[in-house]
């Protein structure tokens, strides 16, 4: 299914975008989510998606830290 429409990214695609730049230390955004598939923000219907996408990765690693 699509996250993006506006530039054909999916949800594994944004998966995957955002698991590489949490491990990498970069500030997760809906913009650095773009900007790493290489494209930018258009209509932005996709952003409040990314957003709890985001929010969803931040919980779930905190929880699994809180496991270890
Ligand atoms: S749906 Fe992502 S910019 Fe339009």
């Amino acid at each position: 299914m699509f996250v993006c429409i506006c530039n054909a990214l999916n949800e594994t695609k944004v998966h995957a975008t955002l698991r590489d730049l949490s491990a990498s230390g970069c500030d997760v955004t809906p913009a650095a989510i773009h900007r790493a598939s290489g494209c930018k923000p258009q209509c932005g219907r996709c952003l409040p998606e990314m957003a709890d996408m985001i929010d969803s990765h931040r919980t779930a690693s905190a929880f699994a830290q809180a496991a270890d």
